[in-house]
């Protein structure tokens, strides 16, 4: 690699799984109609690889992976899609059928190789795992675009163990190496390490690409996505919302707009077009009846919100004193400042000019100021129906 090459920040692709991994999660299954909505959103987003079902599962996910392979899988600038099997014929046959009218298939194909997967799942030795992994992936290879294989449960797997597994998984054909933190057990340093090793170790042809796909059962899925992308890996896993079995996957949102606030830091970008992030993240809302929390990174209601009269003296003089990030990189038309019984004067005045008031006096507005600060003391929010309450009581007393 050149000087140049390695000053230039590597282009990691995005693999959502919000219609797979994302609705597995209890409250939020989605049917096909759904799903071909979020698809559609999900292509404006521009993602790499859309994981739009396990076809196996059940006939309507294979219907739906039907729909949305016949729908969108033939657009000129249709993402990858692909759907999850297990390791067995029938499954690569009901993907293969689910996915035919894609121009771009992909079929991701897992086993657990930790040695409770291996037991308690597969109740297999080490060799047979080899086998059947191998096995699989040659049935399936050539029936897709392209074979992405995931050792689940990797970060619990025996390190030495892995890499076999890899190694095998990639002999037989597999594109794609996904290393899943099945159940959010890793952190930072540790997934970093084994990323670093695995990119540097695990024989496999060039075209190679190693993935990370990290649950957030401890709350570290995007800090671990991001410490395996410094570690050599080349797609991330994720979901809109950060949606997905128990406390969830990792948050699409969160890792995009990180590589793209701090690219130097991470030395990497995705293609991903950030200025659709927030309507993508209402659609699921809406489509799932469950909106992100007012608090969640990005996407939440407070993520550009601010109340206390410091920080909206700060904003209002320059934004980036509070805001790392543009509202409008995420499709926000503007941050907010909302009144409540924090804020200042100049958080006041502000709102006052917006609704066409910012020629009051300063008396009035001290008056105004203090029926203000009542207010607030009673509610959580002074929207703005309240601030005109305000003044057309104030303007009757006059
Ligand atoms: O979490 C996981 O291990 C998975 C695999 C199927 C990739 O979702
Ligand atoms: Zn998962």
């Amino acid at each position: 690699m050149s000087h140049t090459d390695e000053a230039q920040p590597r282009q990691i692709a995005i693999f959502d799984t919000s219609l797979r991994d994302g609705e597995q999660a209890p409250g939020f299954s989605m049917n096909t109609a759904q799903k071909l909505k979020l698809a559609h959103a999900l292509r404006k987003l521009k993602v790499d690889v859309m994981e739009v079902g396990f076809a196996a599962a059940s006939p309507g996910d294979a219907e739906a992976i039907h729909a949305i392979a016949s729908e969108i899988g033939y657009l000129p600038d249709a993402p990858m899609l692909c759907s999850l099997s297990r390791a067995m014929e029938g499954d690569i046959v009901a993907a293969e059928r689910a996915l035919g009218p894609a121009k771009r298939s992909r079929l991701h194909l897992f086993f657990g190789t930790s040695d409770l997967h291996l037991a308690a799942k597969h109740r297999m030795e080490k060799p047979e795992a080899l086998a059947t992994i191998e096995r699989a992936i040659r049935m399936a290879k050539g029936r897709f675009t392209e074979i992405e294989f995931s050792a689940e449960d990797a970060l619990r797997t025996d390190p030495a163990f892995l890499k076999e597994a890899l190694e095998c998984a990639a002999a037989a054909g597999a594109d794609v190496l996904n290393v899943p933190d099945t159940v959010g057990y890793t952190s930072p340093e540790e997934i970093y390490a084994l990323f670093a090793d695995l990119t540097a170790n695990v024989a496999r042809p060039d075209h190679v690409v190693f993935s990370t796909h990290n649950h957030n059962d401890l709350g570290m899925a995007v800090a671990n996505s991001l410490a395996a992308v410094r570690g050599g890996a080349g797609q991330v896993e994720c979901t809109i919302n950060g949606i997905g079995e128990r406390a969830g996957n990792c948050a699409l949102e969160e890792v995009v707009m990180a590589l793209k606030t701090r690219p130097d830091h991470y030395r990497a970008t995705s293609g991903v077009e950030t200025r659709e992030i927030f309507a993508v993240s209402r659609l699921l809302g809406e489509v799932t009846g469950n909106a992100p929390p007012r608090n969640k990174a990005i996407v939440g209601r407070n993520a550009f919100a601010h109340e206390a009269g410091i920080h909206q003296h700060g904003v209002l003089a320059d934004r980036r004193t509070y805001e790392i990030m543009s509202p409008e990189d995420i499709g926000l038309p503007s941050n907010a400042l909302v009144l409540g019984k924090h804020s200042g004067k100049h958080a006041l005045r502000a709102r006052l000019e917006a609704l066409g008031q910012g020629e009051l006096g300063d008396n009035r507005f001290e008056k105004l100021y203090a029926d203000f600060k009542r207010l607030a003391d009673t509610r959580r929010e002074v929207t703005d129906n309240d601030l005109c309450d305000l003044l057309a009581e104030d303007g009757r007393g006059h």
